[in-house]
């Protein structure tokens, strides 16, 4: 079983990466199970249901979320229906849409649980525990299981991969919008990476344009942040291949598309 997934698509820069390249993507990998971070989809926060389902028309099966979950107010009208669409699971008990979903694909199924970190974050449930209530769960299910850790410090992101070693296939980490190099397979089988990174725009600050960001630096003034809307832009993602006997990842590859890393076909 081979997985495919998208990092944080950030604004319509990250839509248009997605639309040209997924189905490029996939013809190379011929993934089983494709799948993409929409946090910061629209203009960079929260998600519409419009993207959802062009992210679904553009090749994705599943799409995960994070801290910005709730920027869009429509997300609230969709969510309960968007079978497809997971957000952190450790959200508080009660709040709307689910944090699991299963994926079948050649009567195989995959587990995607979304889960958000919290060192320098919202104080949210502990991740930890979560993880293993949603583990347990998926378990009885399948031994295909992946995780979107959607966080800001890679010491609680190495944390949560060390714990749950063994138990899932992956764990790929979220939200800093920078790819790390150091995606590996742990002793007992889950694959691992820091942070898939960002597609979207190149030259921007974690996708946002740069000179209201330095601007916020220099003068700590509040300032709005826009996605910029022209210039280079690139996409970042990883794939991961898991035998779907024992559910243990047996190899991972990083993708990084932009002027700098062009892609092969
Ligand atoms: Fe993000
Ligand atoms: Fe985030």
């Amino acid at each position: 079983m081979r997985i495919l997934f998208i990092g944080d698509v950030v604004g319509s820069p990250g839509r248009e990466m997605v639309e040209e390249y997924l189905p490029r993507l996939k013809r190379k990998y011929s993934p089983g199970l494709t799948i993409v971070n929409g946090e910061n989809a629209a203009s960079g926060k929260g998600i519409t249901e419009k993207i959802y389902r062009q992210f679904l028309q553009a090749g994705a099966n599943i799409i995960t979320l994070g801290n910005h979950a709730w920027d869009k107010r429509e997300i609230f009208d969709f969510i309960d229906d968007a079978k497809n669409l997971v957000r952190p699971a450790n959200f508080p008990e009660g709040t709307p849409g689910k944090g699991i979903t299963y994926f079948t694909y050649n009567q195989l199924e995959v587990a995607v649980i979304n889960l958000q970190g919290r060192t320098f974050m919202a104080p949210l449930d502990c991740p930890f525990q979560k993880a293993d209530e949603m583990i347990e769960e998926a378990r009885q299910r399948t031994p295909l299981i992946f995780i979107d850790f959607h966080a800001e410090t890679t010491s609680e992101k190495q944390a949560i991969s060390w714990y749950v070693d063994g138990r899932v296939s992956a764990v790929v980490g979220t939200h800093t919008h920078v790819q790390t190099a150091d995606n590996r397979i742990l002793p007992k089988g889950t694959a691992y990476i820091s942070d898939v990174g960002m597609t979207g725009p190149y030259d921007g600050i974690l996708g946002m344009e740069r000179e209201a960001v330095i601007k916020r630096f220099l003068t700590s003034l509040p300032v709005r942040f826009e996605v910029p809307k022209e210039g280079r832009t690139q996409l970042s993602g990883i794939v991961i291949d898991i035998d779907q006997k024992t559910g243990k990842a047996t190899k991972t590859e990083r993708i990084l598309i932009n002027e700098d890393h062009p892609f092969f076909e």
